[in-house]
């Protein structure tokens, strides 16, 4: 597939978010930011906007669960019209189970891990998945400081990845940047989320093109 961005509508205007996605309609994806207040201390929206949403944009959904339960929850995103449903290991009971239930209603599973999450106990069920999702921030929050500690894992997860001979997706997320996204690029990440750097730029589609030839080269 090759370098795809994602930008979250974390940043995005909340009141005006079809503008919004029309804003970033270079991009790949639309990644959008359920948060609970539980599993993470900040609270977005739900699966009625997410509805709401799939009609109204011309992207795909990447729709990343920051939620507790995302078990019962996650297959029901699918329901709503999400094309990628990505549930927190550290949340999750059952993982193989969810992410085939996510698989067997039509849409692309990821498997996201915090920044202090390691990789290494999932490498036996990496074939469930579609793409797993390093988080390069602790979650909860957009315009965070990327965390370069986590490129090592970046690298190892490429590594485990490639071993397997899987077709599996890494995404970023958490402060990409002009500044950032060429280490992650470089460590083997190929789906770079960016709410700040897109959404704060004069020309939103413009980062989103900038982001992705700098992630290309
Ligand atoms: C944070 C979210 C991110 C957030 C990224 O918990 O998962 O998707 O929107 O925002 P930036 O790119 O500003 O770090
Ligand atoms: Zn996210």
């Amino acid at each position: 597939m090759g370098i795809q961005i994602a930008p979250s509508i974390l940043t995005a205007d909340f009141a005006h978010l079809a503008d919004e996605a029309k804003a970033v309609s270079d991009a790949e994806w639309l990644h959008v930011d359920v948060m609970d207040n539980h599993f993470v201390p900040n609270l977005t929206l739900g699966m009625p906007v997410v509805e709401a949403l799939a009609k109204a944009a011309e992207q795909p959904l990447d729709c990343h669960l920051m939620i507790e339960d995302p078990d019962r929850w996650a297959p029901g995103y699918v329901e709503a019209g999400a094309s990628s449903v990505t549930f927190h290991v550290e949340a999750c009971r059952a993982p193989i189970r969810t992410a085939r239930e996510i698989r067997a209603k039509g849409a692309r599973a990821a498997m996201a891990l915090r920044p202090a999450t390691p990789i290494e106990p999932y490498e036996d069920m990496l074939a469930e998945l579609d793409m797993v999702l390093l988080m390069t921030v602790e979650p909860g929050f957009g315009g965070q400081k990327f965390l370069d500690v986590v490129l090592p894992k970046i690298r190892r997860t490429r590594d485990l990845v490639t071993k397997h001979g899987l077709d599996i997706w890494i995404e970023i997320d958490g402060g990409v940047s002009a500044e950032t996204i060429e280490r992650c690029a470089e460590a083997g990440a190929d789906v770079f989320v960016a709410g700040s750097a897109v959404y704060s730029a004069d020309n939103p589609n413009e980062m989103v093109n900038h982001l992705r030839t700098l992630a290309e080269a």
